[in-house]
């Protein structure tokens, strides 16, 4: 019955929410050109072209070449041994809506170390709700960065210069940390909107923004056995489905690769609500689907399993959200899967053991945040939006220029 009542809220929500995007979008179009207080040619540092990796010159903690297939090679023939992660992440605003199924979602969900099974929230800015936001990151989830604006379309991204994306990202870093009380420290990924990475520009602001990964770039050569994430310090040897893709040397900058799933027809997709061919609105059969897409990783060298998607999925089907749950309760009944965010999943991939992972569970953030709740006008637009903000109100709709929504 609770289900029933959130996924007609969602429906009713995600409807609104696709009529404002429309209206929105044509508006966006007159936003000024980002300024920046750097000369780009003086703050940036010439990029080298990055050589092929071989083992012997990148090592973990800090180097980790793109085509090492396992997360040491010692651990050949103990492939059953490493223990299994799952990344389920969500893109977008987070509202009360999708908010209360994440709750659901995630409700009692442990790992079989007894911490908490966490996911990671790749936050847009326009319609989110900062007092729930402040609510996962307290509940031990992840908090990552998809940008302010969402743009206006794939060439928005493509053409981005680098100055750009890091106002993009800069900013929703610093909204995160005023409203939502998230520590910036604890702020480490981002994922383009529409996946559209720039080539080294993505992954020179992921270095610019002291980020430690993105987690926007898919893989479909690399899916069997499954990718590993890999530093950039040397050129990786992933396929480019969305270019530009980045070749220089990039040292320290890790890439999360998006292992995609296959439809039912046998097509990849990089999200489970891109594929298209989806299994029918059935709980058994999506149940199947998840479980095959899984094994790829789970019977072979045990890469991380990516499940990624928009609350609006759970939406789309009737039976979608009821199979999820299921899906991610029988993972939980394995002894050797540890559903946690990307970051978590990291700090393994750089010190990798056989068996359990780590030694103590991650201390959940406590921080304190009294709800307010704001009417503010977007000074581009002159929209009133409605805001949940954690102890006080900023003048104005924040935006890009103006994250911290100053009287300007
Ligand atoms: C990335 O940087 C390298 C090294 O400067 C350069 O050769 C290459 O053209 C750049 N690639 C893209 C897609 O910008
Ligand atoms: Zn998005």
């Amino acid at each position: 019955m609770k289900y029933a009542i959130v996924l007609i809220l969602g429906v009713l929500f995600a409807t609104t929410l696709l009529c404002d995007g429309q209206k929105t979008k044509n508006k966006l179009k007159s936003k000024n050109k980002v300024r920046t207080t750097v000369a780009p040619q003086l703050a940036r540092l010439d990029l080298q072209k990055a050589e092929p990796c071989s083992a012997a010159k990148c090592k973990l903690p800090d180097c980790r070449c793109s085509d090492a297939t396992l997360p040491r090679p010692k651990f050949k023939g103990k492939e059953q041994e490493i223990p299994q992660f799952v990344t389920i992440t969500f893109d977008d605003a987070v509202n009360a809506v999708n908010y209360a199924q994440y709750d659901l979602l995630f409700d009692g969900l442990t790992n079989p170390d007894g911490c908490p099974a966490t996911g990671t929230f790749f936050l847009s800015h326009e319609y989110t709700d900062y007092v729930r936001v402040n609510a996962l990151y307290n509940a031990g989830h992840e908090i990552a960065l998809h940008s302010v604006t969402h743009g206006d379309g794939t060439d928005y991204w493509r053409e981005a210069d680098i100055d750009t994306i890091e106002s993009e990202f800069g900013a929703q870093l610093q909204i995160l940390e005023t409203f939502a009380k998230v520590d910036p420290k604890k702020i480490q990924g981002m994922r383009l909107p529409f996946l559209q990475i720039s080539g080294n520009k993505t992954f020179e602001a992921v270095k610019s923004l002291g980020l430690t990964y993105d987690s926007s770039w898919p893989t479909q050569q690399f899916k069997n056995p499954p990718m590993w994430p890999y530093t950039l310090d040397y050129l990786s040897v992933q396929d480019c489905q969305i270019g530009p893709c980045p070749n220089a040397e990039l040292p320290g900058v890790w890439v999360n690769p998006m292992v995609t799933w296959t439809d039912t027809e046998g097509y990849s997709c990089s999200m489970i609500d891109a594929c298209a061919y989806p299994p029918a609105d059935e709980i058994d059969a999506l149940f199947e689907w998840m479980l095959e897409n899984f094994n790829r990783h789970y019977q072979s060298n045990r890469a991380p399993f990516g499940m990624y998607l928009h609350a609006a999925w759970f939406s789309r089907g009737r039976n979608n959200f009821a199979a999820f749950k299921k899906f991610v309760h029988h993972l939980s009944t394995y002894p050797d899967v540890y559903m946690t965010g990307i970051s978590r999943m990291l700090e393994y991939v750089k010190k990798p053991v056989l068996g359990e992972p780590f030694k103590s569970c991650e201390v959940k953030p406590k921080t304190q945040c009294q709800a307010v709740h704001c009417n503010v006008q977007k000074t581009s637009t002159g929209e009133i939006r409605y805001m949940s903000v954690c102890d006080k109100c900023p003048i104005v709709y924040p935006w890009l220029k103006n994250p911290l929504g100053l009287d300007m």
